[in-house]
């Protein structure tokens, strides 16, 4: 298989088997949806791609807020989980696409606003990635990705470890290179907001499927910090009632297309 078949098949067995466990850690994320949306500065007119949407919670929360929104992803099992959360909170300017990222089956220029939200570091390609989402979107439309950016000097223990984590990590990027991306593709960086995700080490492992032996590899990384008093992770792991707890650090980056 080449590389990029094995890493496509990585994604479906990971987001088949995360599908519930991510959308039900993830179902309490409302402060920070309510910034992106804000951050992102959309309006009721606006028609809206969410890439890489999971169980559609970013899909949702953008719903409430302007006129149509496509989700997408190459996972059925999170199509299903979005489709029921859909149901539940009653939107009916959704729709949902099975897809990938670097093929998006849509035609050029046809969205207002085009989103994605902890998708990157799962990508062998992030430019190519990024060319697909300008590619859709309209002449001086938004385009805006959220994730995770670790401080440079703790980048290359920070992917170690969440690649141990969860084998369809590829890369986080930091936030200097989604800057360059963005500045390479002609893109005007409007604005970027950064936020602190808080995590539980116990809870995430449980909800990941590392290979075996794999979550004592990254337990270690965690104690290894917390016995130091450093932070090679770039995490600030930390411990509250005997359990290891640690932030995600994490910017949008919104851009206007040429
Ligand atoms: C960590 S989840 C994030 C889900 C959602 N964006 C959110 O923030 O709640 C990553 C999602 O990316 C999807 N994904 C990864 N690589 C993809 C690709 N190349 N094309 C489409 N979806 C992809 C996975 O199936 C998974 O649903």
């Amino acid at each position: 298989m080449n590389k990029a078949l094995e890493h496509d098949a990585d994604i479906l067995d990971q987001f088949t088997r995360q599908a519930l466990p991510f959308a039900q850690r993830h179902a309490s994320d409302g402060e920070m949806l309510r910034l992106l949306v804000e951050a992102s500065g959309v309006g009721p007119d606006d028609r809206i791609l969410d890439i890489a949407c999971g169980p559609g919670l970013v899909s949702c929360a953008f719903a409430a807020k302007v006129r149509q929104v496509t989700g997408l992803d190459m996972v059925p099992a999170m199509l299903e989980r979005a489709r029921i959360l859909q149901g539940e909170q009653g939107h009916v300017n959704i729709d949902w696409r099975q897809g990938t990222a670097t093929a998006l089956p849509f035609a050029e220029g046809i969205f207002d606003a085009v989103i994605t939200r902890f998708s990157f570091h799962h990508y062998l390609d992030p430019a190519a990635a990024l060319r697909e989402m300008k590619r859709v979107c309209k002449p001086s439309g938004t385009l805006m990705v959220a994730d995770v950016t670790p401080r440079a000097d703790a980048q290359k223990a920070y992917n170690e470890v969440e690649k141990l984590r969860d084998p369809s990590h590829t890369r986080a990027l930091t936030e200097a290179e989604f800057e360059a991306l963005g500045r390479v593709s002609g893109m005007k960086l409007l604005r970027k907001i950064t936020y602190r995700l808080e995590s539980d080490l116990e809870g995430l492992l449980e909800a990941s499927f590392p290979l075996p032996g794999d979550s004592d590899k990254v337990r270690d990384q965690f104690r290894n910090d917390l016995d130091k008093g450093t932070d090679h992770l770039g995490v600030e792991a930390h411990r509250r009632n005997g359990q290891i707890y640690f932030f995600f650090p994490i910017t949008a980056f919104v851009w206007q297309m040429p």
